[in-house]
């Protein structure tokens, strides 16, 4: 496996796997990776005789007051769980390399950047859009794989390739899960035992709402109304939004329909967490 950290190099690498006939796969990760990070490199794995994960802490998209400085960067343990999953390149640039001195352009997604986790992290959206527009640019994937649990950063992405007609094809894989059911995200690390538990409410509130509509509660206002009151269980956890939304648009529904995304995020201590499930 090769570690590359130049746009030129990945672009050059990229080029001649096309050449030779291969389909090129990209899974954009900022490192810490887990076993949901490892399923995108197992999809693209599958798909794509030529994959590339990227690892970048990216700036843009953090606000002022969030994490960026302690996010967890643990290089070293990504490169070798990548490697193991059999991708052919780790694409890891340096900040200068992303956003070259005096950068003035970014990728504004309107609207629905401003929605769910875009309206609670102003610029967010921003951010991502711009730097996942840089990786596609540099690595011109024919597939990029992204994970159903960041679902308000794949309508945002969706819009963007559509709007800019971007060549490639976006893949959703499914949120891999603790057997308890917490999803798996690089910020659990930063909860404690205590915090681990109180964090099990998310996914327990999706499971009580998806068994509402299975049994034929369709109506948001009830089904928002009975989330927030569970989530109200754990005290000490602290709602952000909870949101029935048209998983295109991420515009509120009044209704949910088969495909509707029931989206959540959450305060726990210090740490913020999302979680979703798509209603059936
Ligand atoms: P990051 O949080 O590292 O996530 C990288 C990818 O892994 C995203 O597509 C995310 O949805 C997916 N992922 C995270 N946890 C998952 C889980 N439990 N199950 C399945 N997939 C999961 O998302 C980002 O990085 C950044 O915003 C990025 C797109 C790289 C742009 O900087």
């Amino acid at each position: 496996m090769q570690i590359l950290h130049t746009v030129n190099e990945l672009r050059a690498w990229s080029r001649a796997a096309r050449t030779a006939g291969k389909n090129v796969g990209l899974v954009p990760t900022m490192g810490a990776l887990h076993a949901g990070h490892a399923s995108l490199v197992q999809a693209a794995r599958q798909r794509c005789q030529a994959v590339a994960v990227t690892i970048f802490v990216n700036p843009t998209q953090f606000g002022p007051n969030e994490d960026y400085a302690r996010y967890p960067r643990t290089f070293d343990a990504d490169c070798a769980m990548a490697e193991s999953l059999g991708a052919d390149v780790v694409f890891a640039p340096a900040v200068e390399e992303m956003y070259p001195l005096g950068a003035e352009t970014f990728v504004e997604v309107e609207q629905i950047s401003d929605r769910l986790d875009g309206q609670s992290r102003p610029g967010h959206f921003r951010g991502v859009a711009t730097v996942v527009a840089k990786l596609f640019i540099a690595a011109e994937p024919d597939f990029a794989f992204f994970g159903q649990k960041d679902a308000a950063q794949v309508s945002v992405l969706r819009r963007m390739i559509a709007d800019m007609r971007m060549g490639l094809e976006l893949i959703v894989c499914p949120i891999v899960r603790e057997p308890d059911g917490l999803a798996l995200s690089s910020r659990n690390r930063y909860l404690s035992a205590e915090e681990r538990r109180q964090a099990l409410v998310l996914s327990r509130s999706l499971r009580a709402i998806e068994q509402l509509v299975a049994g034929g509660q369709r109506d948001s206002e009830k089904l928002t109304a009975t989330a927030r009151a569970l989530l109200a269980e754990e005290p000490a956890v602290r709602v952000d939004y909870i949101a029935l939304v048209d998983w295109a648009t991420l515009e509120p529904v009044e209704k949910a329909e088969p495909g509707t995304l029931f989206a959540v995020a959450a305060w726990v201590g210090e740490t913020r967490l999302i979680d979703n499930t798509i209603l059936g």
